[in-house]
């Protein structure tokens, strides 16, 4: 149960900015205390209660918390490592990252001039051989492409995969042999081929002696993330353990776009400005017209009818399309291309797409975090990475399962 805020949290919470909190603890209104543990200032919850009254939100006082402390040194290998959403999340968890695979030279750009440290081996996964990290390393995460598979048998086998991107994630386990693997992916997957590519994925890996935790979705929004976004999380865990791995736990407070480009509890200043992309001038016409949290829906029916063209006949909600997000609701899932037709995710007070550092924050990459290239490369990597938090809390699942798992092994 959590009985302390800190500065942040509390200027969140009772609405004011640090700067009164400040002037409070001096006046006497609302005392900061020392945290007995870190000895950081905060805020007594029964405090800040006390001061708020009938107003105090209980949802907001989120008690859940999935941090744990590594007791080791932990090193993970990533593969498809994009622009690094998941290695920062999980670098954030505590997580040390020995090297990181990634095709796209831009994507590696970004990687090498955040990290100089960090060992970025680009180019296709297929010609790396990760023999020399056998045994060595604790985890093997990787977010592959997703791909048909050709069935010729019944059960799939990892021969039958090769070619696909998911059969060079599966052999980079078996050459590792770590004690846990993560895979991540769209919630597509579960449906692809009826589900089929899926099972195909499970038996590849069973047959490289792993066995699958129960598939789950993970929703971005239970993490710390003001965006909708959804993981498919498929964990492996190697056949000579008997720990059982858990998924991180959702929270209760959900974030807005607001908390993304204010000052607030996840960042401490407004988001900087940066270059980004425009709406030609049509759709920028038509986007005037759409109210915050509004959509396609809310335009006239002769200009719906002009915008949408055959897919207003189509049926179905498409409720992404011409869409305004609102200050106060968590962004839809950002795309590769922030003025693609059908996916408009316009700001809520400007006609306009996300700024860079706009899309960067709702993916909760912090304001540091260069990304290098073109302004089309930029969003592309930021759009198609694992939002930061997302991957630092299931960086804390791996921490918690591998604590458990070298407790476990150590001779009694
Ligand atoms: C979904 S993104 C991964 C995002 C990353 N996990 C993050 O959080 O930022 C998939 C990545 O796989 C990379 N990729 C695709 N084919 C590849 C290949 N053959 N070898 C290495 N990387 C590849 C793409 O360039 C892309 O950056």
């Amino acid at each position: 149960m959590k009985d302390y805020f800190t500065l942040s949290e509390t200027a969140e919470i009772v609405g004011k900015s640090k700067e009164t909190l400040r002037r409070w603890d001096k006046e006497g209104i609302l005392n900061a205390v020392r945290e007995p543990v870190s000895n950081y200032r905060v805020y007594r919850k029964a405090d800040v209660q006390l001061l708020l009254g009938d107003l105090y939100d209980e949802s907001i006082d989120d008690e859940i918390s999935n941090f744990v402390e590594p007791e080791n040194e932990y090193s993970a290998l990533e593969l498809f490592a994009g622009a690094g959403g998941l290695a920062v999340g999980m670098e954030k968890a505590g997580l040390k990252c020995v090297a990181l695979n990634e095709i796209d030279k831009w994507a590696c750009e970004t990687l090498r001039r955040n990290r100089p440290n960090w060992n970025v081996l680009e180019g296709d996964v297929k010609d790396f051989d990760f023999t020399k990290y056998h045994n060595k390393v604790d985890v093997v995460t990787g977010g592959f492409p997703c791909q048909a598979f050709s069935y010729a048998g019944k059960k799939l086998g990892l021969d039958d995969a090769r070619g696909t991107l998911f059969y060079e994630f599966a052999r980079v386990v078996k050459e590792v042999n770590p004690p846990i693997c993560i895979g991540e992916n769209v919630r597509g997957l579960l449906s692809h081929e009826n589900g089929k590519t899926l099972q195909g994925m499970i038996s590849i890996l069973d047959e490289i002696g792993y066995n699958i935790v129960p598939v789950q979705v993970l929703k971005a929004i239970h993490y710390r993330v003001p965006q909708k976004r959804e993981r498919l999380i498929l964990v492996g865990v190697r056949k000579d353990i008997e720990i059982t791995y858990e998924y991180p736990k959702p929270h209760k407070k959900i974030f807005n776009l607001k908390d993304a480009l204010k000052k607030g509890v996840l960042f401490d200043c407004k988001v900087p400005k940066s270059e980004g992309a425009k709406y030609p001038e049509y759709k920028k016409r038509v986007l005037d017209m759409v109210p915050p949290k509004g959509y396609w829906r809310d335009l006239p029916l002769d200009i719906q009818k002009e915008y949408m063209g055959g897919s207003f006949y189509l049926g179905g909600g498409k409720t992404g399309m011409a869409r305004r997000i609102g200050w106060d609701e968590p962004s839809l899932t950002l795309t590769c291309s922030p003025a693609q037709k059908q996916t408009e995710r316009c700001h809520p007070e400007e006609t306009r797409p996300f700024t860079i550092r706009e899309y960067a924050r709702i993916q909760t990459f912090s304001d540091d975090w260069n990304f290098i290239g073109s302004i089309a490369q930029q969003y592309k990597q930021i759009g198609n990475a694992v939002p930061v938090n997302l991957g630092q809390e299931v960086g804390y699942s791996i921490v918690k399962f591998l604590n458990a798992y070298y407790n476990s092994s150590k001779p009694k």
